[in-house]
């Protein structure tokens, strides 16, 4: 499809994330990549354009600096914090500052990589147990909503009374996607800000624990300062990369895998047809895609899946229709094995850094289940609002109780 086509598709981004194949799949008649009229841009829909995009050296990704400053000036509020979090996010750069960032996020979840699965797995076993004991549970916000925050607040000495608010402040909803309503992004603006002062506390350089030393030898390794100041940015930035994603893979991951067994999910009986785990992890991640899309704008002219995009063009990457792209996976909504790589998370340059280590927490997460036995879905779950990570707010489940 031309940019200049008659056609002029419209992307309603909160109906994308709400029923994306229903808006996703018929686009998919006019090309790999469409022209939207609004907003201005094109947008990728297969699996092969996606893979174009992200290993393409002129198409750079696009900083939210710029809006959040208009955003802070045009209504006068102080918006500083979410600025702190972009600075830090490396995805919102490239060039030498994401070289700087990518490096330090790769040596930190090197080094911390096998206390942060022990600190999972445990945390895992203790939220589970709590449903059992009572027979069922919200498995959104009583699991996966707190798996990250818990472990990290383990790692990093955070009392277990704190965590819960450590998790509200860094829901990305608001900080790093772009907020619905200003008020809401006045609100993370504010918890942010009080998260920073208490990380900050915790980054004193002379307070040491492993964990501390451990960020501090990231970030002098990638050539960046190691001060209170960046070790809090830093480590806010870990905290909103890693929250939503997980919960998004756990929970739109698990209520699919209910769905398409009839509500009902035995993971360790003989019966069970699903494919063996390390396959389910990677199709859970798939069919969640909870990063639902990826943007980027072109430095220089360039061609995409033989369409010409022109410099300054915008790209957007819905990396969920490239992970239903039937000429790539068969019966795309099927849990399957042997399918090729997914783009859940991301490709090229910008590839997740964590990819490896969430493969491994969400195998822990299928072993948990599976020595629970029977895992029945009940009435009541609810999307979150967000707008790029998609995920279950809500999720209840009912599990053979222990008592
Ligand atoms: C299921 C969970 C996750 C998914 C689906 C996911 C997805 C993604 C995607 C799509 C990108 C690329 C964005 C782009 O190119 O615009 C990305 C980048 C990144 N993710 Fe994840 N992510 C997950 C979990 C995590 C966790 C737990 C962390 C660390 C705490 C993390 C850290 C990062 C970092 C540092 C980058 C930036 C890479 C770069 O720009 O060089 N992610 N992630």
């Amino acid at each position: 499809m031309s940019r200049n086509s008659p056609l002029a598709l419209r992307l309603n981004t909160r109906a994308m994330v709400k029923t994306p194949h229903t808006l996703l799949d018929p686009m998919r008649e006019y090309g790999d990549l469409v022209w939207l009229s609004n907003p201005n841009r094109w947008l990728v829909l297969s699996r092969s354009a996606a893979l174009e995009v992200l290993r393409d050296p002129n198409l750079h990704v696009w900083t939210r600096r710029n809006s959040v400053e208009r955003l802070q000036d045009r209504f006068d509020m102080d918006l500083s914090a979410v600025l702190k979090a972009l600075d830090w996010i490396p995805f919102m750069h490239d060039g030498p500052r994401h070289a700087a960032l990518r490096s330090a996020f790769a040596r930190l979840l090197g080094s911390i990589g096998t206390d942060y699965l022990k600190a999972y797995e445990q945390t895992s076993s203790e939220l589970l147990e709590v449903m059992q004991e009572s027979g069922s549970g919200d498995f959104a916000a009583g699991y996966a909503d707190r798996l990250h925050v818990e472990v990290f607040g383990h790692l990093a000495g955070v009392p277990p009374s704190e965590r819960h608010a450590f998790h509200c402040a860094t829901a990305l909803d608001g900080t790093v996607q772009a907020a619905s309503t200003v008020a809401k992004m006045q609100k993370a603006c504010a918890q942010l800000d009080s998260v920073l002062e208490r990380l900050q506390d915790l980054s004193k350089t002379e307070t040491t624990s492993d964990f501390m030393d451990q960020v501090g030898a990231a970030l002098i390794q990638s050539g960046l300062e190691d001060t209170a100041v960046s070790r809090s940015e830093f480590l806010l930035a870990f905290l909103l990369l890693g929250g939503d994603t997980q919960a998004g893979a756990l929970t739109v991951g698990l209520a699919h895998l209910l769905d398409s067994n009839g509500g009902t999910l035995s993971l360790g009986s003989d019966d069970c047809q699903l494919p063996d785990k390390h396959c389910l992890v990677d199709e859970m991640i798939r069919i969640s895609t909870p990063v639902q899309t990826s943007a980027r704008y072109a430095t220089k002219d360039t061609v995409i899946s033989g369409q010409h995009i022109a410099k300054g063009d915008a790209v957007q990457l819905s990396l969920q229709a490239a992970n239903f792209d039937p000429l790539a996976f068969e019966c795309p909504h099927a849990v399957q094995s042997g399918r090729p790589k997914n783009v859940a998370f991301g490709g090229g340059r910008h590839l997740c850094s964590a990819m490896p280590l969430v493969r491994k927490t969400l195998a822990i997460t299928l072993s948990h289940l599976e020595t629970l036995g029977s895992i029945e879905a009940l009435p009541g779950r609810t999307l979150a609002e967000d707008l790029t990570v998609r995920r279950f707010a809500h999720l209840p489940i009912r599990i053979p109780s222990r008592l």
